[in-house]
Order: structure tokens, then sequence, then C-alpha cells
């Protein structure tokens, strides 16, 4: 049998948190279509709801929500060492270094088997890697960094790290909303190579570095920093139609942002997204970037190359644009996406736990019958 590579199409775990339907470009949480959750729920509603199956009633959320909170602050060894760290330094990079040294001040780091203690871990990492993610952009640039706030939900402590002022509403339902949309996407390949590191009976926080490393690429969550760079490389809405032909047609370039190996019809987190991103480009007085946004996917829309091979934007296409008019710089677009993923990623691997190691096999391809010589006889 030809191996197409990519693992493609292969079912390789059965998961109660997503159901991805690529063929007519749905998504459902546990149950509750994406339209649903992102219109109406919480991060921390969608948190619980990934690990327990069901929402929250109104004591669990703030439960949840305040455990996230109460142990979102990091370690000093932590900010020290971000601050020894050279600023040039990807923020992806740092998040994962930062990320894995969180494991030597927890406690039950090493407890690999009991599920209700990863489910409290879940919590405390994923507030720590908000604070990472902020802490990170404020040392980069020579300011202090900031403690999160107990009475706060994930989205606005996150607002509150950067700027250090009352989150503002706009901003923190926006990220809110990309956090809920970004939480869990079924077996994405950082979520597999959670649940591979998990099923060699590893720890959570190795999990989550690896599944880090697989976030950074851009053909998966680097996609939206991509994206931002290609829009801002095109700069003007007038000019995309050059840039298409020369870049895409005429050239070898991917549309960052456009494809998905799954969905070959429009990703639904890209149809909310691009929503929010019209609304905030209005209300910023900045449209410039959405009408970039729009034309080169009207110019995809309308290309053979792309109708055929059924390409659309995907999540990252969309999400460049709302997190660039929040000001935030593209480097920590995906560390953002880290933040939400954290929720799926904690799911899957306290689901994982215990589960039978995950070992494929390769099909061979290289020489054979050949006989050693002494390496002054090759
Ligand atoms: N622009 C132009 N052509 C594309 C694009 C694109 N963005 N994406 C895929 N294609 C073409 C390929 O060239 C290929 O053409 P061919 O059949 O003539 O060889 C065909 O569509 C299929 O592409 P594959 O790379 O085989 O599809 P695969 O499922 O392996 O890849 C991927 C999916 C990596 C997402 C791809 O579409 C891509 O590179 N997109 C841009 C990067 C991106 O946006 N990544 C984020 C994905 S979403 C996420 O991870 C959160």
């Amino acid at each position: 049998m030809s191996n197409k590579g990519g693992l493609a199409g292969l079912i390789v775990a059965d998961i109660q948190t997503s159901l991805v339907n690529g063929e007519e470009g749905k998504l459902v949480y546990s149950g509750y279509t994406i339209e649903d959750l992102a219109q109406n729920a919480l991060f921390e509603e969608v948190v619980f709801l990934l690990h327990h199956v069901r929402l929250p009633n109104k004591a669990e959320l703030e439960e949840t929500r305040s455990k996230i909170a109460q142990n979102a602050a990091i370690p000093d060894a932590i900010i020290q060492m971000m601050k020894n760290t050279p600023k040039e330094t990807p923020a992806m990079a740092v998040v994962r270094t930062a990320t894995s040294m969180l494991s030597s001040y927890d406690a039950d780091a090493e407890n690999l088997t009991d599920k209700d203690v990863a489910r409290e871990k879940a919590l405390r990492m994923t507030g720590q890697v908000t604070t990472i993610c902020a802490a990170w952009n404020r040392i980069r640039s020579e300011q202090d960094p900031i403690a999160p706030r107990t009475d706060l939900t994930l989205a606005q402590n996150f607002i509150y790290m950067l700027t250090g002022q009352e989150p503002d509403k706009t901003a923190s339902d926006a990220i809110n909303v990309y956090l809920v949309l970004l939480a869990e996407h079924g077996m994405n390949a950082s979520t597999f190579t959670s649940r591979v590191i998990t099923a060699t009976g590893s720890d959570m926080h190795s999990a989550v570095v690896g599944a880090i490393g697989a976030l950074k690429g851009p053909s998966h969550g680097g996609a939206n920093a991509e994206a931002m760079k290609m829009f801002i490389e095109i700069g003007e809405p007038d000019n995309v139609e050059d840039w298409f032909k020369t870049n895409i047609k005429e050239g070898d370039r991917r549309i960052m942002g456009i494809g998905h190996r799954v969905y070959k019809a429009p990703d639904p987190r890209a149809a909310i997204l691009k929503q929010h991103a019209q609304r905030l480009a209005a209300s910023s007085g900045n449209s410039k970037w959405f009408e970039i946004a729009d034309r080169l996917e009207n110019a995809a829309r309308h290309d053979d190359y792309f109708i055929e091979r059924k390409l659309f934007p995907n999540v990252d296409y969309y999400s460049a644009i709302v997190l660039y008019t929040l000001d935030l710089e593209i480097d920590m677009f995906t560390p953002l996406f880290v933040m939400a993923r954290m929720a799926g990623w904690t799911a899957n691997i306290v689901d994982q736990m215990q589960g039978r190691l995950i070992r494929p096999k390769a099909q061979y391809v290289g020489p054979t019958g050949l006989s050693w010589t002494p390496p002054d006889e090759r």
C-alpha cells in the first residue's frame, strides 16, 4: 500500500470533546455547536465542558473561574528566567520553556495516575500559561510583569496583565470569543502530540510542552502570525489582486490561513471571527486589514485552483485581523492560541492517561542485503 503521509483520515482515539464535520463545515464541543458557545459561553465554561462533558452550573462555573485565577501566579524563578532570556527570542519558544519549568514548582507534577488531581493541575496550568504569555510580552519591552487578579475571568486577566489597566469590555469579550473558538479541535497535530506523550505514561507538563512545540509550526498554530505578516506585506486593499497573481498564481507560495486538513467546506470558526474582525475594524476606525483579508479571500474563492481543492479561510485567517486590531504583537498570536488550546489539550491528556501506548509502524523503503566493510574500504 502506498503511503501518502500525514496519517490523513486515520482514527486514533474515541473522544467526547469535539466533533469536527469537515464536509459540512460544522464544529461541536461535547454536544454544543460552536456558534452557540461563541455567542454565549465564557471560556471557563468551555474548560469545564471539555473536562466533564457537560456544562457547569453556576457554582461550578464560579469554582472553575476562581481556581484558574487563584492559581495563575507563576514562581519568581520563571519570571527571572524570562528576564534573563534574550528579548528577541520568539514568544512561543519562551512560552514553551517557561511551561516546562512550571513542573519543578508543581507538587503534583509527577502524579501520573489520579485523574482528579490531573484536572486540578489542568486548571492551574491554564491560568499559569496565560500569566506566562502576558508576562513575557511586558518583560521583553522592559516593563515589569503584573500578577494576575483573583476576581477576573481568564480573558479579563490576560488584558489586565498585559496593560495593567482595568480590562476594556470590548477587548476582553473579543479575547473570550477567541479562546472559546480555539479551545478544542478533534485530533489536530498538537492534541495528537499531547496524546502520544501521555500514552507513554509521561506527565502533563511534558505533554503540554510537546503540544506547544507542535502548535508553533506555520502549518498549524503559527499560521495566524504568518497570515498577518502576509496582510502587512500586501499593504493596501488595492494591491491584493496583483499580489495574488504574482505570489500565488505565478509563484509557489500558499495563502497563510487558508486550507485545512479536515474542512472541505468553510471553517465555521472563520465565519464567526470574520464578523468580529469586521466589527472591530469598524469600531477601531481602521478597516484596512479587514479589507485586505476580505479581498484576498474573494480572489481565492473565485479561483479554480482554490475551488477545486476546496480551500477556504481557516480559523487563523480572520483571527489574525481580530488580534492585530486589538493591538497584540504578531508573535503573541500563537501564544494566545496556546492559552485557548490548553483546554482541549488537557482534557485530551486526562482522557488518554493510562491508555494504550500509541505506536504506529513505518514502511521500510531503504536498501537491503548489504554487508559491513571496514571504514577504510568504503
Ligand atoms: N494556498 C495555496 N494552495 C494550498 C493551500 C494554501 N493555503 N493549502 C493547500 N493548498 C493546496 C496544496 O498545494 C495542494 O495542492 P495539490 O493537490 O496541487 O498538491 C492541495 O491544496 C492540498 O494541500 P495539502 O498540503 O496536501 O493539504 P494538507 O491537508 O496536508 O494541509 C494545510 C493542510 C497544512 C493546513 C494547508 O492547507 C496549508 O499549508 N495552509 C496554510 C497554512 C495554514 O493556514 N495552516 C493552519 C491550519 S488550521 C490550524 O492548524 C489551526
